[in-house]
């Protein structure tokens, strides 16, 4: 069902109440703050997404991370399943902040995108916010270069079909991004921005959410109306939220992105999310097997008891533990292995150690092919070619958006 192109009323959520109290939240979860415990029933109230159905989880193209629901709830998930189901147009959009090297826990959205784009055929935008980072990170533009150059050949080595995948960096893509964000930012007030994201730093960040606005709309702009989902960690929500809100108050030719949000992978120190920002190492794509092996066994939390005698007798806790945790998100594609994993650690036939071999071995297997597909790329610039923006679809999308063409 499309969206009328400007002022739809907005049956769903997409506003939650402004006006709960700082008070009784004990949890923060924005694009730029992530900390206490989340409770992510809680938050889908406050971001006003929808909690996914059984129904929906059926509906995708399975995967562990759908049907175990660390892809948990959403936006507008029926349309984008509609088109998927009919063969009809429908698009991905999910993105990359190159602010460090990619560690385990920006995998999943990225590789469920492959997934579905081959099970049916999605095309798939990819926008990097070196912009973004440069913004937020107290960082070199010189540095944020680097990162974008590393991140980009894991995202080429995630192997996406070029001929569906488009990569837009926003520095060197701002022939297209720019005129469309500031069309959008007509419509992004102080006031929308603080609520949303918090007090920003710089004006500059108060103009991203207009920059990423524009990545969410771009697939539609370059190739036409058609469902869009974004497959995000839930801190990423807001952005989908205030792009749903500016693109309704213009003419554009697009339907509302819509969200499929995810909860975060574990950070090795235990529940939370995984960042790289801590004192507690994260898992990155390139590290090898001994390091892998080496920061699990060092660093992992784990839901075990203090010694051998008492785990045999009273069990461990697979819902804290990290090992565990990392073969339930993504590493242990059997439903019933896991399973019997789990009630073999409650009852203490299975030890901590146990665990932390296996998820070693599954990591490293995983990460043996990611690094095998990146180490077999050629240099950047002719590999990220086939997956840029051609000329065409630029000005296609320049004049979707009713933004003035450049000087030619
Ligand atoms: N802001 C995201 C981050 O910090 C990266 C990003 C940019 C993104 N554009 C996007 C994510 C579009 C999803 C969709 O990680």
């Amino acid at each position: 069902m499309p969206d009328t192109p400007a002022n739809t009323s907005e049956p769903t959520s997409d506003h939650p109440p402004a006006d709960r109290s700082e008070s009784d939240e004990t949890f923060v979860v924005t694009p730029y703050a992530v900390s206490g415990e989340v409770d992510y029933g809680r938050l889908l109230e406050r971001f006003g997404a929808d909690p996914l159905t059984d129904a929906q989880v059926a509906r995708f193209p399975d995967h562990p991370l759908v049907r175990r629901r660390t892809f948990y709830a959403g936006r507008d998930v029926d349309r984008y399943l509609e088109a998927a189901e009919s063969g009809e147009p429908h698009a991905i959009v999910t993105g990359r902040g190159p602010s460090g090297p990619m560690h385990l826990g920006h995998v999943p959205p990225l590789y469920l995108a492959k997934r579905f784009q081959e099970a049916t055929g999605a095309t798939v935008y990819l926008p990097l916010s070196d912009d973004e980072k440069f913004l937020a990170k107290d960082q070199s533009f010189a540095s944020i270069g680097e990162h974008t150059r590393e991140n980009l050949r894991d995202i080429l080595a995630v192997g996406f079909d070029p001929e569906k995948t488009r990569i837009v960096i926003d520095t060197a893509d701002a022939d297209v991004v720019y005129p469309i964000a500031v069309r959008l930012a007509n419509h992004l007030t102080p006031a929308t921005v603080e609520a949303v994201y918090g007090e920003t730093d710089t004006v500059g960040l108060q103009f991203y959410p207009a920059v990423q606005a524009t990545h969410l709309l771009l697939p539609q702009l370059v190739d036409g109306r058609q469902p869009t989902l974004v497959p995000i960690a839930v801190d990423q929500d807001p952005h989908v939220r205030v792009c749903r809100d500016v693109a309704s108050k213009e003419a554009l030719p697009v339907a509302k992105p819509g969200a499929l949000l995810g909860r975060f992978l574990p950070g090795l120190e235990g529940p939370g999310k995984m960042s790289t920002s801590g004192d507690t190492p994260s898992i990155e794509l390139t590290d090898g097997p001994e390091t892998v092996a080496e920061t699990i066994r060092r660093h992992a939390y784990t839901g075990g008891q203090a010694t051998l005698e008492e785990h045999r007798e009273k069990g461990g806790d697979p819902t804290v533990d990290v090992p565990f945790q990392y073969l339930r998100y993504f590493f242990e594609p059997d439903d019933d292995r896991l399973a019997e994993l789990a009630a073999d650690y409650r009852s203490g036939t299975v030890l901590s150690g146990e665990l932390k071999a296996l998820a070693i071995d599954r990591i490293t297997d995983f990460l043996t092919d990611h690094q095998r597909r990146r180490d077999a790329l050629g240099e950047l610039a002719s590999e990220l070619e086939p997956y840029r923006l051609t000329a065409g679809e630029r000005r296609r999308a320049l004049e979707a958006a009713g933004v003035p063409a450049r000087v030619e």
